[in-house]
């Protein structure tokens, strides 16, 4: 039995993207919260090649740190970054490439700017150069615009790529296009590509070039043609950047529905990253999830609410316009509307935080509740406290940040300010109104506030007399 030949991928990202008119390297805008190129950095993973070769020019160094710096510690297919310095067309690019690649690789050229694209996709693209020298990735979308058209013979063999630019009328009217996708053996990839020139209205060495050079040979193109003629759609402008943006929201959310996730609308939830669920969780208008979610079972969150890198047990709900972000929250915590819960926040089972209510770098234990107008920064609360509206924990003197201390039971009257560093032993209260800046003990009341005085026969300043006055 004959070995089957190692895979190696090719990516072309050396482009400008100059009409996405942006300082920004084009690879690099986000789809979905992640750069276009790691989307397909992560869809060839899947497809385990035994290298990707990263083709960069403009911006390279920033796109490869960008890059490097998002897998840094994930296991990922070794990956070669390669130098275009400049960009000669994506023929010259891939000719940048070879002398890396194993002499008796396959070969899976695919663009940094395509990022719907799906591995099985991939594979199938792979799998057509079985008995063909070039396996070609085709499709037929509603608007074949200017992409390079696939030119086939009498009998529907593929005999070549033409370029928009340089097609004639009746080559233009053909509805299938060139994806930029394709797979060759690398000795046809050297071999062939030594014989393109730049000889075309761009001036370019084309890659696409390859199809006709191959046929001359006498040797066989597969052309493998999307289903989806979505997966192929390219960003070269903000518009279809939008438009693919749109299109991974739609793929997202119906797989999360497909896993029982419900939804009001799937068309108005946004998903940036991964989420783990429960079962019977339901997602509101307008949430947005960014980076890595987990929700448990019976989750609910309100219309307008961002969960970014955060945890939430069961049969927790969030309502409206509520922002969470790096936060640990236990089952059957109720939070919102317009609550803000910042990264380091740790809130135990059945916690309560109401509206207009911040946590940072805060613990809070069982049933404790703080339901309106506060700021908790640095604080670690224990069991069954009731903090009042308006309690304000003093966590930075302009200097440091210091931490506040809460035992369990301590009820915090409102329009407190806790300047930290600060103990309330277990079973302390506040009163309203209270600068408390000293330790408070076990079943102590602190009444940190000016006696209140009420002076007899005041008389209310009089605005007649006083303007009169003011003539004078
Ligand atoms: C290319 C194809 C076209 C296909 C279309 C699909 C060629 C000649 N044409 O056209 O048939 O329909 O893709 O989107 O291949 N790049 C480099 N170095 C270069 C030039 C390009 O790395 O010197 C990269 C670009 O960054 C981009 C990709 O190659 O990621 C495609 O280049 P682009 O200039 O967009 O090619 P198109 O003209 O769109
Ligand atoms: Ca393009």
């Amino acid at each position: 039995m004959q070995a089957i030949p190692p895979l190696e991928v090719i990516v072309l990202a050396a482009g400008q993207g100059k009409r996405m008119a942006s300082a920004t390297p084009k690879v690099l805008h986000p789809v979905a919260g992640q750069p276009m190129l790691h989307h397909v950095l992560d869809t060839l993973a899947t497809l385990n090649p035994s290298r990707i070769h990263i083709v960069v020019g403009h911006q390279a160094d920033r796109v490869r740190t960008e890059t490097e710096t998002a897998y840094l510690g994930q296991v990922t297919p070794p990956r070669t970054w390669v130098l275009q310095a400049s960009q000669l067309g994506t023929g010259h690019a891939v000719l940048q490439a070879l002398p890396g690649v194993a002499p008796d690789a396959r070969v899976l050229v695919v663009c940094g700017d395509v990022p719907l694209v799906r591995a099985e996709t991939l594979q199938d693209c792979v799998d057509g150069l079985e008995g063909a020298q070039v396996s070609l990735l085709t499709a037929v979308p509603d608007d074949a615009a200017a992409l390079g058209r696939i030119v086939r013979g009498p009998t529907g063999e593929v005999l070549r790529i033409v370029e928009y630019r340089d097609a004639s009328e009746a080559e233009r009217g053909i509805s299938e296009i060139n994806t930029g996708i394709l797979a060759a053996p690398a000795a046809q990839l050297a071999s062939v590509l030594a014989k393109v020139t730049p000889a075309n209205a761009q001036g370019e060495f084309y890659l696409t070039d390859i199809v006709g050079l191959t046929v001359q040979a006498g040797e066989r193109v597969n052309a493998v043609r999307l289903a989806d003629a979505d997966e192929a759609l390219g960003v070269n402008d903000r518009e279809q950047l939008a438009q693919i943006e749109r299109i991974c929201q739609r793929r997202r959310a119906s797989a999360l529905l497909q896993a029982g996730m419900s939804m009001a609308d799937p068309g108005r939830v946004d998903i940036r990253g991964t989420v783990r669920h429960g079962r019977d969780c339901f997602l509101d208008i307008n949430v947005i999830l960014e980076g890595a979610v987990e929700l448990g079972d019976g989750v609910e969150l309100g219309s307008g609410v961002v969960v970014r890198n955060s945890r939430l047990g069961d049969g927790v709900r969030v309502e409206a316009f509520t922002v969470i972000d790096g936060a640990e929250v236990a089952a059957d915590c109720t939070l919102g509307p317009f609550a803000r819960i910042r990264p380091g926040t740790c809130l135990a089972e059945g916690v309560r935080i109401g509206n207009f209510v911040e946590t940072k770098k805060t613990s809070m234990g069982p049933g404790s509740k703080a339901n309106h107008l506060a700021y908790l920064g640095d604080a670690t609360i224990g069991d069954d406290c009731n903090i009042g509206a308006g309690t304000v924990t003093c966590n930075y003197d302009g200097i440091d940040k210091h931490p506040t201390t809460i035992g369990d039971r301590v009820f915090v009257g409102t329009n407190s300010t806790l300047v930290a560093p600060i103990t309330l032993a277990s079973d302390a209260f506040v009163a309203a109104g209270s600068t408390v800046t000293t330790r408070v003990d076990a079943g102590e009341l602190a009444v940190g506030r000016s006696r209140q005085r009420n002076i007899a026969g005041w008389t209310r300043p009089d605005r007649r007399k006083s303007k009169d006055e003011d003539s004078h």
